[in-house]
């Protein structure tokens, strides 16, 4: 098969190996809310306008607009021209062909802090959590884990316990937001590694250990407060993956969304 050639107008280039991770922090003070509303389409305002909360409105506009923008270093089309189309369970893709038509995206946000995953011609999914302590972990262990994951995190000491749950439940909600379903089906179907020696890796899906050998997972470091998880169904391939804060590429853009080349 040929490559897709790049289109002429795109800024970032993004190899067919390469994931990309881009980072942001939303609650920074020095985000142009305004211009970045602008850059939403008609439903993503209502959806705005319904969050009740004006930090988490406030939130919502600029992931979106950030989201928006980094697609158009991508796709070279502009911002405000990208359209979304949603999977049953509610995955926002790239509508139509634009740009690069095999741009894969997805996106994950917790406590202030987003993070986007890019790839050309896979299934990515991302997910971001901030880490609280669960007094009730055990419980909350059983109830997403498999049995054998359980058993593992009860080896653990306390400390690690709560560490190896996060990576457990990242890793977990990044692959079935690779897949589309997110939480419609129930995460102990995806076993994961989650010792501290080990390296991030999906053992089975449904139960199915074959099935899991497709999947690159890769731990994404944002400090002691956050784990995240980047998930690629890369048939078995490694890709390369980088990871930068979305300050750095706003420095390219001007405030009316337009990039400065
Ligand atoms: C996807 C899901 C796991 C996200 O959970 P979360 O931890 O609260 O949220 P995250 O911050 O990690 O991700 C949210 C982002 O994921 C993306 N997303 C939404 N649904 C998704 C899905 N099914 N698969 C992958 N990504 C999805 C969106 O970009 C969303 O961002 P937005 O809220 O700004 O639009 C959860 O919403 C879910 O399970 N949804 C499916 C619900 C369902 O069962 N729907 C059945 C049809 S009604």
């Amino acid at each position: 098969m040929m490559p897709e050639p790049e289109p002429e107008s795109a800024s970032i280039r993004l190899e067919r190996d390469e994931v990309h991770v881009w980072t942001a922090a939303l609650d920074d003070a020095h985000w142009d809310v305004t211009a970045l509303g602008h850059t939403l389409s008609s439903d993503e305002r209502r959806r705005s306008e319904a969050l009740r909360c004006s930090r988490q409105r406030r939130r919502f506009v600029v992931g979106r607009g950030l989201l928006r923008r980094l697609l158009a270093r991508y796709t070279g089309v502009g911002p405000r021209d990208l359209a979304f189309a949603y999977g049953g369970a509610g995955k926002p893709e790239l509508a139509g062909t634009v740009g690069w038509s095999d741009l894969r995206f997805n996106v994950s946000h917790s406590q202030g802090v987003a993070l986007y995953g890019l790839m050309r011609g896979r299934r990515i999914g991302v997910d971001v959590e901030v880490r609280r302590h669960l007094a009730d972990l055990g419980e909350v262990a059983r109830s997403c884990c498999s049995e054998r994951e359980v058993a593992m995190l009860e080896g653990l000491p306390p400390a690690w316990r709560q560490v190896a749950f996060y990576w457990a439940w990242t890793r977990k909600e990044a692959v079935l937001k690779a897949l589309g379903t997110g939480l419609s089906i129930a995460p102990d179907r995806v076993e994961v590694t989650l010792l501290p020696h080990e390296p991030a890796a999906v053992l089975a899906v449904d139960g199915d250990r074959s099935a899991a050998a497709g999947w690159s997972l890769f731990d994404v470091a944002l400090g002691r407060t956050w784990t995240a998880t980047v998930a690629v169904d890369a048939n078995g391939a490694r890709p390369d993956l980088s990871c930068r804060a979305i300050s750095t590429l706003e420095r390219h853009v001007r405030q009316d969304g337009t990039v400065i080349s």
